[in-house]
């Protein structure tokens, strides 16, 4: 796997930055739901693949499948969330997980070389993730795993949008892209995925959504 990472920080990387020390102490919003995701996940890996985690955060979700795989390259645009995902890593031992400060926009990765990605409460993150698809499509093998959790905003909170700008220009919230659900599966269709499974076990809470790569 090649991987070419960023230079420059990362405009959002401020604000993840700051909260990353209260981020990893934050219990998950629904450990049953989360586990349950874990789980479902694990079904779909194998000893075998090559996995890439974009938006990583602490690294909780890329150590907990680190041993179902071969490799786990697990990226963040956060300096600090990178930090407490690598000394997780070194104090459980873990010698099959990469973790690395990259922007979705700025990884380069060999085209056709993972079997899975990983993209858990990343994708309304992103101004451009129609864009971003095509590019995650690009870096899976034929019949790759894109296995991404999002909240789509647009669906239970459309008002976001105008609060947004706002709220991230004062630093008190990210920036947040408040998309539908119906819009996330277009994206996906265009950018060449095929739905497998998804998963919306509560009403505000994100769409687990598991899609395949097809051929180009
Ligand atoms: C809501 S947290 C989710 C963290 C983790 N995936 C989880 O489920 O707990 C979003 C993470 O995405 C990262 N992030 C935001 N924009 C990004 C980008 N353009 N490329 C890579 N990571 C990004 C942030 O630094 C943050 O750690």
């Amino acid at each position: 796997m090649t991987a070419l990472y960023q230079t420059q920080p990362h405009p959002e990387a401020r604000f993840w930055d700051r909260i990353a020390e209260r981020y990893a102490k934050k219990p998950v919003p629904d450990q049953q739901v989360y586990e349950a995701k874990l789980a479902k996940t694990d079904s779909y890996l194998k000893p075998t693949d090559r996995v890439l985690e974009i938006g990583c955060g602490t690294g909780t979700t890329a150590l907990h499948h680190a041993p179902k795989a071969a490799h786990v390259l697990a990226t963040d645009i956060s300096t600090g969330m990178i930090k407490i995902a690598r000394a997780k890593a070194k104090a459980a031992g873990f010698t099959n997980v990469d973790f690395e400060v990259a922007s979705v926009d700025d990884l380069k990765v060999a085209p056709g070389s993972l079997d899975v990605i990983l993209a858990h409460s990343i994708l309304h993150l992103l101004p451009d993730v129609d864009q971003v698809l095509v590019k995650l499509h690009a870096m899976l093998k034929p019949g790759g795993l894109l296995i991404s959790s999002t909240p789509c905003v647009g669906d239970f909170m459309p008002v976001l949008r105008y609060v947004v700008p706002l709220g991230s220009r004062l630093g008190v919230m990210p920036w947040v892209n408040v998309f539908r659900k119906a819009e996330l599966d277009d994206w996906l269709r265009e950018a060449g995925f095929v739905a497998k499974e998804s998963w919306h076990p509560s009403p505000k809470g994100g769409f687990y959504i598991v899609a395949g790569a097809s051929p180009a």
